[in-house]
């Protein structure tokens, strides 16, 4: 197979020499077990090049398991991980095969890795180097043969500098460390991607192949793309969806121009003449969250006060529909956060001021999507 049948097989389009490398490495070492650690921003194509790597492998027919180390509750990651046994801890009703048993002889993906507990690393690296674990609660140990690729978007040697990542791990996935770009780095990507994503949008739908202006691409190729491919995706869609049988104009994606100075602008200027963007942003949010905070605490007085006549009268009934406001509340800021940061979970979590696990939580606690 060669590199462009390598592409089309895994679906990665690509016209830069920074992907086609990488692809080109990906590919020499692919059908080996050595481990793979993909850095780069959210939305460059972690995954897409992970799932290309174990499709591409030996164990292309046994599973990809991927694990979002930094989505799942620290409480519990190590069970996630590793499985229980049943009666092992409050809640292990049965006993529970973990994801390494059940990537066994094929792969395991590690997404977010910074994001692991130091404790969890020390199993992980144990588990990685000995391939055999157990699962907690167990006397005995299991044996695996998993091979691993981890991803992150952090520098991994800072928090190794900063004793937040134990650097006998870190080295033992770093076997092979591959950087994808931002696409704001590698612009001649764009063209082939926006183009690739209208064609599998209107295939998907069944609906003619738009034309794309000059003036439209233009706009496409001088924004940022803070969310990378991922945001790329999303706005072709959506201008896709708006605009059924329309040709493609540089005025669909006009509201990208705004965003373009505003992303640009802290970069330029020197960042004590002004306020930067994203900080007057902020300080709305925390405003609007500092109420919402003041609200609730108020609201419970009430409440508290009012307790006594909770069965007495039909008033809890209408405070229940003020909580539930507040809710809305909470979920309209995160999602404003979220748009704001071009659904980044990273820089929305810290707009919010609340850790990248707990919007994780609410996201799900909320039930809202994001891919
Ligand atoms: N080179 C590429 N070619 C085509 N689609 C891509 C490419 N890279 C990423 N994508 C698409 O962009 C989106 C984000 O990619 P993903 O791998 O989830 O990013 P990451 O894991 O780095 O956040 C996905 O829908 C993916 O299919
Ligand atoms: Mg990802």
């Amino acid at each position: 197979m060669n590199r462009e049948e390598f592409k089309a097989k895994f679906n990665i389009v690509a016209r830069s020499k920074e992907i086609n490398d990488v692809v080109d490495i990906i590919m020499q070492v692919a059908k080996s077990d050595i481990s793979v650690l993909l850095y780069g921003e959210s939305g460059v194509g972690k995954e897409v090049f992970a799932k290309s790597i174990h499709g591409f492998s030996n164990r292309a027919d046994k599973p990809l398991i991927s694990v979002n180390c930094g989505a799942i509750p620290e409480g519990i990651l190590e069970s996630e991980l590793f499985g229980h046994k049943k009666g092992s801890f409050t809640g292990a009703v049965e006993t529970r095969k973990g994801y390494f048993e059940l990537a066994d002889g094929g792969t395991l993906f590690l997404d977010e890795i910074a994001e692991t507990p130091l404790t969890t690393q020390v199993k992980l690296l144990r588990a990685i180097e000995n391939k055999e674990f157990m699962r907690i609660g167990a006397e005995t140990v299991t044996k695996v043969d998993v091979r691993i690729i981890a991803a992150t978007n952090k520098d991994l040697q800072k928090e190794v500098a900063v004793k937040k990542f134990r650097e006998d791990l870190y080295f033992r996935l770093k076997a092979v460390s591959l950087n994808i770009p931002p696409l704001r780095e590698r612009k001649i990507d764009i063209e082939p991607l926006a183009l690739h994503f209208m064609a599998s949008y209107c295939k998907n739908l069944n609906i003619p192949f738009p034309k794309l202006t000059n003036e439209a691409l233009e706009i496409l190729i001088n924004y940022p793309w803070p969310g990378n491919i991922r945001e790329l995706k999303n706005t072709i869609e959506s201008v896709l969806a708006l605009n059924p049988g329309k040709t493609l104009t540089d005025e669909h994606f006009n509201h990208l121009i705004a965003q373009t100075e505003n992303y640009e602008t802290p970069r330029n200027l020197p960042v004590f003449t002004r306020k930067l963007p994203e900080d007057v942003d902020r300080e709305i949010l925390y405003r609007a969250l500092f109420e919402l905070k003041k609200d609730i605490l108020e609201l419970k007085e009430i409440l508290l006060k009012q307790s006594d006549y909770f069965n007495s009268d039909n008033s809890s009934l209408e405070k229940t529909e003020e909580i539930l406001d507040m809710i809305e509340l909470e979920k309209s800021a995160i999602l404003k956060a979220l748009e704001k940061t071009h659904w980044n979970k990273r820089k929305a979590a810290k707009l919010l001021n609340i850790s990248e696990r707990t919007l994780y939580r609410k996201l799900k606690e909320y039930d809202i999507k994001i891919w």
